[in-house]
């Protein structure tokens, strides 16, 4: 997708092929700077520290981490570190372990010498997918809104997403935002309500970056306006990405998406998840009681950060000093809230026997 026109991915591999390049999410929406990873642990260190963030993006950024892991040392040793030290950074989104799976079984057979160009090969396969699936997400998302559209002629159409779920969270397109790109280009009278998704505000800084970079209109609200809105008509459809949905359809997603689903539900606003395949954990049917829940710093509550007036990036207090403050960054939305899963095979029920249909064979 475009920044200032120029069109780029979120990571990539540097010319030398030692290395790897990737935009800096901490710091948008108010400066756009890149990073360069040379090492394993640098990968890891910003999967940690969100320089990098989104189930599908950590995931290639863990398969490149291991090619740089390789590049420095193939033994086998070497690879079961690089796969812990990576796997540990952040524990809900599947995605991750997905994609060190993929390269570690791709590479642990072969002769040493031979892993590590056989994991820069993985994972540049991972990341082209993950741009192949995103589009096929948004064509398929594109149908339901234009059947949205097609109910309501000439109105505009009001979509509330939550978190960032677009091309900054993948490698490019994105997943809840790809279908919203699509209909805008499509000619599509689409306005997005973007939540802006406390603690780390993503919807705020990373959804509304990427909307106003491609022309869509938004209107930034807070968390807590999206049930007033729907109950006054508001909002047409609701569409949220997600770190790991499980075989009965149970979504896991940014702190928040819950409320919104209930909301939703009670307002009869059909209420979407998109996810590739690379999301879905077959081994798993409860989302509530068996998906790990990342607990991050509480300072994300008891702290806020933003652009002074002189234009640093500051970090600001927002609680007492003393307060103790608790930060969940997932919650669950069980399967019966979600209307439908928009994949990159087409859309399914939320249920084991819709995404066992769509992904049979
Ligand atoms: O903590 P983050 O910013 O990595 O959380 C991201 C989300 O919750 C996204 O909605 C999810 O990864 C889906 S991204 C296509």
């Amino acid at each position: 997708m475009n920044i200032d026109g120029k069109a780029w991915r979120t990571i990539w591999l540097e010319p030398d092929g030692r290395a790897v390049g990737v935009i800096d999410q901490t710091l948008l929406p108010h400066q756009f700077t890149t990073r360069t990873l040379r090492s394993c642990a640098e990968a890891a260190e910003a999967i940690r520290t969100m320089v990098v963030r989104g189930a599908p993006l950590i995931g290639v950024t863990g398969a490149y981490g291991l090619m740089l892991a390789l590049q420095a040392d193939p033994s086998d040793g070497a690879l079961a570190a690089a796969f812990e030290q990576l796997n540990a950074t952040r524990p809900t989104a599947i995605n991750l372990r997905w994609a060190l799976e993929r390269v570690r079984a791709k590479v642990q057979q072969l002769p040493p010498a031979e892993r590590a160009e056989a994991a820069r090969l993985e994972a540049a396969a991972i990341a082209d997918e993950d741009v192949a699936m995103g589009e096929a997400i948004g064509e398929h998302g594109l149908a339901i809104f234009r059947q949205l559209a097609a109910a309501r002629p000439g109105a505009r159409l009001n979509v509330l997403t939550h978190c960032n779920a677009g091309w900054l969270a993948t490698v490019d397109w994105g997943t809840a935002l790809a279908p919203i790109y699509k209909a805008h280009r499509a000619g599509l009278n689409i306005h997005v309500w973007v939540d802006e998704t406390r603690p780390r505000n993503q919807g705020a800084s990373l959804t509304a970056y990427e909307l106003g970079q491609e022309g869509v209109p938004h209107t930034v609200i807070v968390d807590n306006a999206g049930g007033h809105l729907m109950q006054h008509g508001q909002v047409d459809a609701v569409i949220v990405g997600t770190d790991r949905t499980t075989r009965r359809g149970d979504v896991c997603n940014k702190i928040g998406t819950y409320l919104k689903a209930l909301a939703a539900h009670d307002n009869g606003v059909p209420f979407y998840v998109a996810l590739p395949a690379s999301t879905i954990d077959w081994t798993i049917g409860d989302g509530v009681a068996e998906i790990p829940i990342e607990a991050r710093s509480a300072e994300e509550v008891t702290h806020i950060q933003g652009r002074a007036p002189d234009g640093a990036i500051i970090t600001v207090q927002l609680t007492p000093t003393g307060s103790a403050g608790f930060n969940p960054a997932f919650d669950v939305t069980p399967a019966r809230l979600v209307t439908a899963l928009i994949t990159e095979r087409g859309v399914a029920a939320a249920t084991e026997a819709g995404l066992g249909q769509l992904y049979a064979g």
